[in-house]
């Protein structure tokens, strides 16, 4: 019989987390013998939890908010998309080394080949928020080839940065300066917080843009959010952000348990009704 095989995932807080739902349903699916727990790790106590990973008898995990710089600093080895975003999200031990990625990047273009197929297409894209998880949709897009990217934040200057960070496909603006550029672009992706539970919404005129533009938005709770609602009353064509939590999961269970599995909408389901649950 195989051997056992556990993996965890970290943060602080933790309850809120999906991951030990998405893993336990592919482990069970595939009919693995393994387990994936919710760990709360506090942010002082991380150095020590990594270091211990093999003697608490672990192979892996993930890590979310707010250890995943911390992660990327105490790995041995980095993918080069993890040292480009900043932050890692994926931990694994090989040959007794402990390797980090970061799978938000990969998430997030799966999602939106599964849900708009062929919008790769598109070279002009407008992504509002520049803080963690737009370092990651930045990475998408320029890999996939986007030759101009209308960053929009509220501080201005983070969005600087990540125009330094990224170089000059990555155009910084005001989080005003977005109705102007509206009818530029061919993608709109809100990585900002607005909209998530209830709480605003992005002020884009979605009036604006043309009328093959593709909207979507990494925030997943709720699943429609004001910004998603507004693009599909106009017609357009839209993704939610729940299949970039799920495909970012798949490449950390396949270094874990040795199998890729497949992002189904029977698992989507299942995550929808534990959100309407809890
Ligand atoms: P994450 O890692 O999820 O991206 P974050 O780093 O806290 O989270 O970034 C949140 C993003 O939402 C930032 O772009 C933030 O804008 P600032 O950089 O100006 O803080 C944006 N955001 C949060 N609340 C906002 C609000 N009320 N109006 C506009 N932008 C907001």
């Amino acid at each position: 019989m195989a051997d056992l095989r556990n993996a965890f995932v970290c943060g602080h807080p933790i309850s809120h987390s999906r991951s030990p739902l998405i893993h336990s349903y592919w482990l069970e699916t595939h009919g693995i013998r393994g387990t994936y727990r919710a760990v709360d790790v506090p942010p002082d106590d991380f150095a020590a939890f990594v270091a211990k990973i093999a003697d608490r008898g672990f192979v892996g995990g993930n890590v979310t908010i707010p250890h995943k710089e911390a992660a990327l600093r105490a790995a041995a080895v980095h993918e080069p998309v993890a040292e480009m975003i900043g932050a890692a999200n994926t931990l694994w031990l090989e040959d007794g080394r402990l390797h980090t990625t970061n799978t938000d990047a990969y998430g997030f273009a799966a999602n939106l080949d599964e849900r708009l197929p062929g919008w790769e297409v598109e070279s002009t894209a407008l992504v509002i928020g520049a803080g963690g998880a737009s370092r990651a949709v930045l990475y998408a897009l320029l890999e996939r080839g986007f030759k101009t990217i209308h960053l929009a934040n509220r501080t201005v200057a983070r969005a600087r940065e990540l125009a330094d960070r990224f170089g000059a496909r990555v155009e910084p603006h005001q989080l005003e300066a977005m109705n102007e550029l509206a009818s530029e672009v061919g993608l709109v992706v809100n990585t900002s917080s607005l909209g998530m539970k209830g709480d605003g919404d992005v002020p884009l005129d979605v009036s604006q843009l043309k009328p093959d533009a593709l909207v979507t938005d990494i925030v997943y709770v709720p699943l429609m959010t004001p910004l998603l609602q507004r693009a599909k009353d106009r017609g357009l064509r839209i993704a939610d952000g729940l299949g970039m939590l799920l495909n970012q999961a798949a490449p950390g269970f396949e270094k874990w348990f040795g199998v890729r599995p497949v992002v189904s909408e029977k698992l989507r389901n299942l995550v929808i009704a534990d959100m309407e649950k809890r």
